[in-house]
């Protein structure tokens, strides 16, 4: 560790950013740890409230309500609060379409006036307060319009990835029960089109909660609309009365559900309420990005993760930024296209995940020395851990060696960043996340439930409850218990594993769960499983992450045919081709090793830290002693070095 340290360069805030910072004094966090729950308190006055709260925190371990009795709106907050301050001609979106050029803005009252329209429509729907609904679209304005109009009428939105297929739209819909699906004939992405219609109708095959199918017409791409079922989302809006005045909402009413993998099959519904949730992406946009009145702030991720909806909707809305949204890819038309974007809208601060950072790093600074970025002020990262390498080529080659880089580490069960520096006070070392938030407490357990306070390596922990934290999943207050709080009592355990090095350093090492993170995105290695013995071909299935230069992990399947079946090319194809119709693209094996046997404790437990050492290369395999068979090892060595 004393030689890592001495190898990493560190990285004071530029002067003239400190000078301006909106987090200048570091007695913040001390005044944070002495009355955390006041503290809070503090930051959720800046928020509209229609009533204010009686009790800051009521905490009944694992069970959080944060503002009891307090009354707010998420969307009053995003749009009609910020037109009281002013902001109605401010841009609140900016949209850049996936042709270069192609581009729609939206001025606060603009965007009020929308999702006031599209409330209506929801409501005239029967969509009352209570009712989910679920939101399957491309990177289009319509997205948040629809994600604030729920928010306005009460009604817990779920947005699903664009990329999922028709049976996790479905699986997801039927788990939170909704009543409509707003949905887009298509989804344009990098030149190419995902055919969203025709998967929801797939989906609505067997989902009977929903009643009626908003459509947004995008592409203008052929589409089936079942009558009596199916609305064109602009002939609705035509039609819409255009005043619908914010619901007040108890602050512990539940403003989304957003469905994410954990260890088994069943993707969980992360439950995120409105008064606590509010307050944590409100307070952290304007620390960690250095919110100013007139940045343009873009944050790369799609709004069907969490990312986008605390980061690119509810944070920078609340605080009445100008947030661009972008529909394509870096690669469309050509590779310089994010350059390109930031240097057309004058963006100021980015926002975006190690992933993309390694894609550009490999194309070299061809392509960005063709555009100016002098823009650009604050660069941020999130997702998974950033390798300081790739940290450091942003902020030279992206942020010209003068913007502050902040590395968030946070989750969709947190709501907002956690662990981050503040741009305007810590000293940044690449590839740490750096210290906790002021108000959030995180630690390092070991397994047996000891804090380990000073360096060292463990679990992380949050000890205390924040604002943003998830409330429950959906419907499986048992699984909430279990996966999150079972571990350590009342304090919540990540998932993550975390080393804290000789300056109290944070460094977020990975999942240390059966999780795996491709690109950003979360896995999970038994919904990969499931998709794959689904195939009538397979008998058995163990996926894992494997160490991957570009992608973070990259996802292989150990697979086991079944009677005499032999593996191919062709088979291992359709074996991917599988896992893209059950979950998605994003999940599909990047290799698949047929083997006859896998390793196995004598319990049955498949021994995935082995596959992993295998599939990396690597010949300490740790511990085998607990194998049933330890002859299995070789024979899967000869199966590997076969693959490759
Ligand atoms: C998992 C959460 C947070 C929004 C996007 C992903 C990993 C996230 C970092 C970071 C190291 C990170 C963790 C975490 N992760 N950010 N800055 N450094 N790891 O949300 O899909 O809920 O995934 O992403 O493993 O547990 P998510």
């Amino acid at each position: 560790m004393t030689e890592e340290k001495s190898t990493v360069r560190t990285y004071d805030p530029p002067e003239d950013f400190a000078a301006r910072a909106n987090v200048r004094d570091r007695s913040i966090y001390e005044e944070a740890a002495k009355d955390f729950e006041g503290f809070w308190a503090g930051r959720a006055r800046k928020l509209h409230w229609f009533r204010e709260w009686d009790e800051v925190l009521r905490w009944d371990p694992p069970e959080a309500q944060w503002f009891v009795g307090g009354k707010i709106n998420a969307s009053y907050n995003c749009l009609d609060y910020q037109i009281e301050q002013g902001r109605g001609d401010k841009r609140a979106i900016v949209w850049e379409g996936d042709e270069p050029g192609e581009n729609r803005t939206l001025t606060y009252s603009e965007l009020k006036a929308e999702v006031e329209k599209f409330a209506n429509v929801l409501k005239s729907l029967g969509v009352r307060k209570g009712d989910a609904v679920s939101i399957y679209l491309p990177m289009i304005p319509e997205l948040p319009i629809a994600m604030l109009a729920c928010a306005r009428i009460g009604a817990p939105h779920s947005v699903v990835f664009g990329a999922f297929s028709a049976q996790s739209l479905r699986d997801r819909i039927n788990d939170c029960e909704a009543k409509v699906l707003v949905t887009a004939d298509s989804g344009p992405r990098g030149g190419k089109r995902t055919p969203l219609k025709a998967n929801a109708d797939e989906a609505l095959q067997d989902a009977p909660s929903i009643e009626k199918v908003v459509v947004v017409r995008r592409t203008g791409d052929a589409v089936n609309m079942v009558e009596g079922r199916d609305l064109w989302w602009h002939e609705l809006m035509e039609k819409a009365e255009p005043e619908c005045p914010a619901e007040e909402m108890d602050s512990e009413d539940i403003l989304y559900i957003l469905y994410s993998s954990g260890s088994t099959g069943k993707p969980k519904g992360i439950v995120h309420t409105t008064g606590g949730y509010l307050t944590h992406v409100n307070t952290t946009t304007e620390w960690v990005f250095d919110l100013k009145e007139d940045d343009v702030y873009w944050c790369t991720a799609d709004i069907g993760w969490v990312t986008g909806h605390s980061y690119i909707v509810y944070g920078p809305l609340s605080n009445g930024a100008t947030a661009l949204m972008f529909e394509g890819t870096p690669a469309y038309p050509a590779n310089d296209r994010w350059w390109d974007i930031i240097e057309r809208h004058g963006v100021t601060i980015l926002y975006t995940a190690p992933t993309a950072i390694r894609s550009f790093m490999k194309q070299g600074t061809g392509p960005i020395e063709k555009h100016d970025l002098s823009s650009l002020r604050l660069l941020g990262s999130v997702g998974e851990p950033i390798n300081p390498r790739a940290w450091e080529w942003y902020h030279e080659h992206v942020g010209g060696g003068r913007c502050p880089v902040v590395d968030t580490w946070w989750q969709t069960e947190t709501g907002g960043i956690m662990i981050s520096p503040l741009p305007g006070i810590t000293r940044t070392k690449p590839g740490s996340a750096t210290f906790p938030l002021p108000g959030i407490f995180a630690g390092i357990y070991d397994e047996e439930g000891n804090e380990i306070e000073g360096p060292g390596v463990g679990n992380l922990v949050i000890k205390r409850p924040w604002p943003g934290m998830l409330r429950t999943l959906y419907k499986d207050p048992e699984r909430f218990r279990e996966t999150y709080w079972q571990k350590y009592g009342d304090v919540y355990f990540s998932g993550d594993g975390a080393r804290r090095d000789e300056d109290g350093y944070f460094w977020v090492t990975g999942r240390v769960d059966d999780v795996i993170n491709v690109s950003g995105h979360r896995i999970s290695t038994a919904e990969v499983e499931s998709a794959l013995v689904a195939h009538p071909a397979v008998a058995e299935a163990a996926v894992i992450g494997r160490y991957d230069e570009d992608t973070g992990q990259a996802i292989v399947a150990y697979v086991i045919l079944e009677g005499d079946r032999k593996g191919s090319d062709e088979l291992a194809q359709e074996l991917r081709q599988q896992v893209r119709r059950v979950i998605g693209a994003h999940a599909r094996p990047q290799e698949i090793v047929f083997t006859p046997d896998l390793p196995k404790t004598r319990s049955g437990k498949i021994m995935r830290r082995i596959l992993r050492s295998l599939s990396e290369g690597r010949d300490d395999l740790g511990d085998t002693t607990t194998l049933a068979d330890p002859s299995v090892v070789d024979s899967l060595k000869e199966q590997v070095s076969a693959s490759r």
